[in-house]
């Protein structure tokens, strides 16, 4: 989308107006640049078929150009949900062949605010992933981008043109996440991921990626990810992102981890066959941390911040490892196997290991990790685990400003006791029921959250587990997205990091 921030004067092909509930007078100079036709036009559409509802829309046809009211509801009643939601299915409505070139004037009672929710809306929505779809890949190619010209009071345009400038690196950290997790598993594999990472950072001189392929796994004794990677002819790897190396090296900061398995079959605990295509979003954890290292590169992001990916094909072969096997981890902690098909964590096992190294101030993992927590919060909410009451606060009022809900669920010690049972390894990668499925899974990976400093008695680093296996993709309420997936929580942890 290419856009500009202007005062209230020319319309475009189309013209966005949002309007709020109650109000039939518009502003002044709401339909400035519009033909005699068209004002009466839209003068006689608020005095009558137009009330502003939340989620109502009419579009008014004129000589010079087209008019679309959008209703925003009470302005009272306004949130950062409603805005972006308007935003987005505003986007989703109009056709580029009425022409690309929109403008969207914001009247009286916008704040900077609401105007950049709506706008993002708008930008997050305007997304598809075509590559291997000809027919609109070429359309969409021949039809080129939005052009918008957001308009309102000068007053405004300042801070307005430097609040869409961040949202549109936020946005491209979303995107990237999406084409990522859309990428279908014979495309992106562990090393693929791996290449796109390097590839990503090499004209970036602020940005650092590392990779551990099978060879170094093996060297430091990784061999969670090992097992589960084995079985695959694509090998398992660690990447490593670090944004804005050089600062902060006397300060703690924070370390993302992300599990992502590019295809989940389950291995020698074969899934089901149905719906099992959707495994290709498995590696959604992995997508969130590099997207997000993208959006905190785009928006100019000072700090130094940490990510890990996990990445590995969960695969059944004579290779693959198998139920009853005892595997070694990074940390040390032996996991017994008892369903291969539990795969996440023991990746996890060794990426969380691994961020104790760089002494974070906190740890947050990403993990599209069980279906137990789609039973629990459907599609609506992910699940937040935290071992530190503050960390999951936080964690929780970032999603609440992005409306990507991330909902407190319990950690508690009969969950920890039930994953330490185990007869003959020091944890083991089952529940003894499937009941409570999401928190044994949590209980488990904070097992690998080593104490600071890894020191025995030490307290440990606080982390919070997102499990976003109900978010990442499949959510029909979710407006930012038309399906696939959904780039969730590159804002919520971009927010958490940029405003602490
Ligand atoms: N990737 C799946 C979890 C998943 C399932 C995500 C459905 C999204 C939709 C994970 O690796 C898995 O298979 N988990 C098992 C764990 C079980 C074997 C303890 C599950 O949820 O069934
Ligand atoms: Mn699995
Ligand atoms: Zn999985």
């Amino acid at each position: 989308m290419d856009w500009k921030v202007s005062e209230r004067e020319e319309a475009g092909d189309v013209l966005v107006l949002p309007l709020w509930e109650g109000r039939n007078k518009p502003a002044n100079n709401a339909l400035s640049g519009l033909s005699r036709s068209s004002v009466i036009n839209a003068k006689s559409a608020f005095k009558s078929r137009f009330d502003g509802k939340a989620g109502s829309k009419l579009s008014l046809w004129g000589d010079s150009c087209r008019v679309v009211l959008v209703g925003m509801g009470d302005i009272e009643k306004l949130s950062n949900k409603v805005a972006r939601d308007a935003g987005a299915k505003t986007i989703s409505s109009l056709s580029k062949k009425d022409g690309t070139n929109l403008t969207v004037r914001f009247t009286t009672g916008w704040t900077l605010d609401s105007m950049l929710w709506f706008i993002e809306g708008m930008m997050l929505r305007d997304y598809a992933f075509v590559k291997y779809r000809s027919k609109d890949k070429k359309e969409r190619e021949e039809q080129g981008e939005w052009s918008v010209d957001f308009q309102a009071s000068s007053r405004y345009l300042n801070e307005l043109n430097s609040g869409v400038s961040r949202i549109v690196g936020r946005v491209e950290g979303v995107h990237l996440a999406r084409d990522l997790a859309n990428e279908p598993p014979n495309y992106l594999y562990p090393m693929s991921y791996a290449e796109r990472a390097e590839d990503w950072a090499s004209d970036k001189p602020n940005v650092k990626v590392e990779v551990y392929d099978w060879d170094d796994l093996q060297k430091k004794g990784m061999y969670g990810l090992i097992n589960v990677g084995k079985g695959s002819s694509r090998k398992p790897c660690m990447v490593l992102f670090t944004i804005n190396p050089n600062a902060d090296t006397k300060e703690k900061v924070p370390c993302i981890v992300g599990k992502g398995i590019t295809f989940d079959t389950g291995g020698i605990s074969l899934k089901p066959g149905a719906s099992m295509d959707e495994m290709k979003y498995d590696m959604h954890g992995a997508a969130t941390v590099f997207g997000l290292m993208h959006a905190l590169y785009a928006t100019g992001h000072r700090g130094r911040v940490q990510g890990i990916a996990c990445l590995a094909e969960n695969m059944p072969s004579a290779d693959a490892y198998r139920p009853g096997d005892v595997i070694p981890t990074y940390s040390g902690k032996t996991i017994e196997v008892l369903n291969t098909d539990a795969e996440g964590r023991n990746v996890l096992a060794d990426g969380l290991w691994k961020a104790g190294e760089y002494d974070p101030s906190y740890i947050i993992d990403l993990a599209t990790l069980t279906g137990a927590v789609v039973v629990s919060l459907g599609h609506e909410a992910t699940g937040l685990w935290s071992n530190d009451s503050k960390l999951q606060e936080k964690v929780h009022q970032a999603g609440n400003e992005e409306d990507e809900i991330a909902w407190k669920m319990p950690l508690l010690p009969a969950f920890e006791k039930e994953m330490t049972g185990s007869k003959i390894a020091d944890v083991r990668n089952l529940g003894k029921s499937r009941w409570g499925g999401a928190n044994t899974a949590a209980a488990f990976l904070k097992q690998f959250v080593p104490n600071r400093n890894f020191e025995e008695e030490g307290d440990q680093i606080p982390w919070a587990h997102l499990d976003i296996a109900g978010t990442a993709w499949g959510a029909d309420t979710n407006a930012m997205v038309s399906h696939g997936a959904t780039g969730i929580h590159v804002r919520t942890l971009h927010t958490l990091i940029t405003q602490s």
